[in-house]
């Protein structure tokens, strides 16, 4: 698989990278622990080099999984964790203090079963701690060689430019997507200037723009705490997905397929990070990096999205008020 560049102090990973939160978090129960390495070692088999976890998916044991999925080949893989909620739950709270962020990555390294984290991100910006001592911290676990290079998901313009002036920021994870694209206002103009890459989260719009959903989602499914997600904004937001299937069918790939290849083709600095259980839906995702989308193929889709109006938040409100604005 081809390569991209995430900033500009030599983070190299796979045009593609994978999203391990679902291996056992969210979404209903999700894979045994068996099943979930062999994907992990499939992704690697299939050139996958970059790989996203937390201490929040668990809380603690999607960082046990990654860790011991990918223990045979460390060396020749990119491990993205992140810090900043309140005893690992985005549900109790954000902490971003310099000592919770010490703690918070020794024990990381431990369930990864690493003597370092190449990409640290803070999780959510913490509006108790200043951005410089986070990133004052993040900088001298970087000098004792714990951390390799600094990121941050979520986090607004003015707190990026406060964090890049202390410690080079490498990466930024949020969420963009055809689904979602309220970063290409502010923050991909941002991270051109200061030479940051940009990894979007839920690239695939947690499922929705693969065409899979079209219908309430069952009982246990997680995603039924956000608004875009009731039964009937997906009813309403399928038009996107209708729309989308059209020029991909035109195209002879799949919808999804179709959703990725539009986030590699908006920046060559964007590294998108789908998730999946499966591994055909792996192979599919990763085939998206061989689609090219023609010029006008990218306005034609630009044209269609920008025409149909998205409904329901894509937070519920106690998570809303945590993106830092
Ligand atoms: N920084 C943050 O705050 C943050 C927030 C959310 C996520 N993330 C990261 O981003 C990663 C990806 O995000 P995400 O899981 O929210 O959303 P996503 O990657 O957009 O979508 C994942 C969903 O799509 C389905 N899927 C994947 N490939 C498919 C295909 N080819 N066809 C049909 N369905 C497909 C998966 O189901 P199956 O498993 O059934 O295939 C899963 O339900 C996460 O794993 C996590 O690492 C970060």
């Amino acid at each position: 698989m081809q390569k991209r560049k995430l900033g500009n102090s030599g983070l190299e990973v796979s045009a593609l990278g994978f999203g391990c939160m679902g291996l056992n978090f969210l979404e209903g129960k999700g894979l045994d622990k068996k099943d979930a390495v062999s994907l992990l070692h499939s992704a690697v088999d299939r050139g996958i080099t970059f790989f996203d976890t937390a201490e929040a998916y668990g809380p603690f044991t999607n960082e046990e999984l990654v860790g011991e999925g990918l223990q045979p080949y460390r060396k020749d893989v990119v491990i993205a964790t992140k810090f900043g909620c309140r005893d690992g739950s985005p549900v109790i709270g954000l902490d971003s203090r310099p000592e919770t962020i010490r703690a918070v990555t020794e024990a990381s390294l431990k369930r990864l079963k690493t003597d370092y984290i190449d990409l640290l991100y803070q999780h959510r910006v913490d509006p108790n701690v200043p951005i410089e001592d986070v990133a004052g911290t993040v900088k001298d676990l970087i000098q004792e060689g714990k951390v390799k290079y600094f990121g941050l998901s979520e986090a607004s313009a003015k707190t990026i430019r406060k964090a890049h002036a202390v410690q080079p920021v490498s990466a930024l994870q949020s969420e963009y997507s055809l689904f979602w694209r309220e970063p290409e206002d502010e923050i991909i103009p941002l991270l051109e200037e200061l030479e940051i890459g940009f990894v979007p989260f839920s690239p695939l719009g947690k499922g929705f723009l693969t065409g899979v959903i079209n219908k309430k989602l069952e009982d246990a499914d997680r995603r039924n705490v956000i608004p875009r997600f009731t039964e009937e904004n997906i009813k309403a937001n399928l038009v996107l997905v209708d729309a989308l299937s059209e020029i991909a069918q035109q195209k002879n790939i799949t919808t999804g397929q179709l959703a990725l290849a539009w986030l590699l083709a908006q920046k060559p600095w964007i590294v998108p990070i789908p998730g999946t259980t499966k591994l055909h839906r792996l192979e599919e995702n990763i085939a998206s990096t061989e689609v090219i989308l023609t010029e006008d193929e990218l306005a034609k889709i630009d044209k269609t999205v920008k025409g149909i109006t998205l409904v329901g938040d894509r937070y519920p409100e106690f998570l809303e008020k945590q993106i830092d604005r």
